[in-house]
């Protein structure tokens, strides 16, 4: 058991999910909790082990059956103390000094500043929105958030179906997104990076293809990114397999599903797709953006991922499937 422990918390320790390893002063209150957590569970975990290892080597003479009855007053005292005492102990020290991670928490700390962005989660992805002076300059980013790097951003966030939980490990604790209501949390990130942040709360059959990339940047990279985001799709000019693969999408099922800001496509029940050519990940993040995935999540997204919201587009296998591809990554 130990041994599992250890060897998931050094599992868990490497890449962008290293929650062990924190990127701002809140998350790294909570990681140093999370070290003595685990020094503690250790310590207590080895002293069990060689109190059984005692027993059972002094006892392997068959005399353990003839030991002390359990309501004499030795083995009495060896329950209230170490039964009920030590670890009455150590969960009211730890209770107590959860106390300072979760006041510095920046899930505590939000909610009275203006929101720069909602995340919104559905079955089985996030949504970033980024909130503009009018309704109708907001930015939908499917699976992706960029911040700019030392700012503290303050997110609100919702659900449109079932519980879901933001995480971003190196970055916040958890927050859960709860049907009819509005949390809130506030990102800062103290170096550029990307940070992986997962669901975190069982959402149903793609929960663990549930994931959303943190993306910190630079003020100036940032503004530039937002500021691309704002921009109508780009419209396809000369290329006749673009210029074909946008017919194809508006003719089909993709437009009544999906937006594409400056087309006609005003779906809102799949991601917003104006800028899918420039997104690091496709399908709730659970896939890499390349023209292979891109491809057969058109065709074959069952197979991908099961019960999406994304149907199998079978019928559009063949020229339409790859000039759709080309369109799709010119979006730009
Ligand atoms: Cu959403 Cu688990």
């Amino acid at each position: 058991m130990t041994a599992c422990m250890v060897a998931w918390s050094c599992v868990a320790c490497s890449g962008p999910q290293d929650f062990m390893r924190a990127a701002n002063p809140a998350a790294r209150d909570i990681a140093s909790f999370g070290w003595w957590l685990l020094v503690v569970f250790c310590v207590a975990a080895a002293i069990v082990w060689l109190v059984l290892a005692y027993i059972a080597l002094r006892y392997d003479d068959g005399s353990f059956a003839a030991h002390a009855p359990a309501d004499a007053d030795e083995p009495k005292r060896w329950i209230v103390i170490g039964g009920l005492g030590i670890p009455a102990v150590v969960f009211l020290t730890f209770f107590a000094l959860m106390f300072g991670p979760m006041r510095g928490s920046t899930a505590h700390q939000a909610g009275g500043a203006a929101v720069d962005i909602r995340v919104i989660g559905r079955q089985w992805w996030f949504e970033a929105e980024y909130l503009g002076h009018q309704v109708d300059e907001a930015v939908h980013v499917p699976s992706e958030l960029h911040i700019p790097v030392g700012r503290p951003v303050d997110i609100e966030l919702e659900t449109r179906d079932v519980i879901h939980s933001f995480w971003i490990p190196k970055l916040h604790g958890k927050v859960d997104l709860v049907p009819g209501r509005v949390n809130h949390v506030r990102l800062l990130a103290d170096t550029p990076g990307v940070y992986r942040g997962e669901c975190a709360e069982f959402c149903g059959a793609q929960h663990a293809h549930m994931r959303i990339d943190i993306v910190a940047e630079l003020p100036v990279y940032f503004d530039a990114w937002l500021e691309s985001q704002r921009a109508d799709a780009a419209q396809p000019d000369v290329d006749e397999k673009v210029l074909h693969g946008r017919d194809v999408f508006m003719a089909s099922a993709c437009a009544l599903c999906h937006t594409v800001r400056g087309t006609q496509a005003r779906g809102s029940i799949g991601p917003d797709l104006t800028h899918v050519g420039s997104r690091r990940r496709i399908a709730g993040g659970s896939f890499e953006n390349t023209t292979a995935n891109l491809s057969a999540w058109i065709t074959d997204a069952q197979s991908m991922k099961p019960g999406a919201r994304m149907p199998s587009l079978r019928q559009l296998s063949g020229p339409d499937e790859r000039a759709l591809v080309s369109y799709l990554q010119s979006l730009r």
